[in-house]
């Protein structure tokens, strides 16, 4: 089987980057991770990619007078390691839009929010202060506009009474590390095909029945 390279993206934690390390050591799993590439030094995911083997590359963003340049030499090391898909799993900078063309439609992100709802870094606090019943975690197509573009999967996971932003964030974190191995999956598999900025697929729909929440006596 030929598997997809994909170049992990981490500026932390990794535990989205140790859901895909997980999914990819299944046999049958469409896709390997050539790389872990990090901005920061001090990201707890380089770790766990060095102890499985997975070579790692830090490039701090700070050392390069521009977003553009430090974009240029992460292309730079991508290529080099034969990467064909780029996922960001917790890359806390925005990637130029010379970047995101240069890879149009090869960058995918993941983020704890039912997009086009809660864009930016506090997805949590943003959903917990608009009294959402429903919020949940996207996989999409990155575009230029931070946390726009293709949709790939979603999940949806019910907002409690008494959530904060960490048991909110805990329970949108499981779901997340579903949805990320699932979609790489989907595109390694060829079955999304991107127009213009839908994704569509021939993946199964859910069977689940309606989710709605709280439920109705
Ligand atoms: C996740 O919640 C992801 O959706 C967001 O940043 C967080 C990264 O967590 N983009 P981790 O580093 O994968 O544990």
């Amino acid at each position: 089987m030929d598997r997809l390279k994909i170049g992990v993206l981490i500026s932390g934690r990794g535990s989205n980057l140790r859901a895909l390390i997980d999914a990819c050591a299944a046999e049958d799993f469409p896709a390997e991770i050539n790389l872990v590439l990090s901005n920061k030094l001090d990201a707890r995911g380089l770790a766990h990619a060095e102890a499985t083997g997975i070579d790692t590359v830090v490039i701090e963003h700070d050392k390069f007078p521009d977003r553009e340049s430090f974009d240029r030499a992460i292309d730079a090391v991508l290529k080099a390691a034969n990467v064909e898909l780029v996922c960001l799993a917790g890359f806390m900078r925005l990637l130029s839009t010379w970047f995101v063309e240069t890879w149009r439609d090869r960058v995918v992100n993941i983020h704890p929010s039912l997009l086009p709802a809660f864009k930016g870094i506090d997805a949590h606090a943003q959903a917990i202060a608009a009294g959402v019943r429903l919020s949940g975690c996207t996989v999409h197509i990155v575009r230029p506009e931070m946390d726009a573009g293709p949709v790939l999967v979603q999940a949806a996971v019910p907002v409690m009474p008494d959530d904060d932003e960490d048991t909110l964030a805990a329970r949108i974190l499981a779901a997340e590390h579903r949805c990320y191995p699932y979609a790489i999956r989907l595109l390694a598999e060829g079955r999304v095909k991107i127009v213009g900025e839908r994704a569509e697929d021939q993946a199964p729909g859910s069977t689940a029945a309606t989710l709605i929440h709280p439920a109705i006596e």
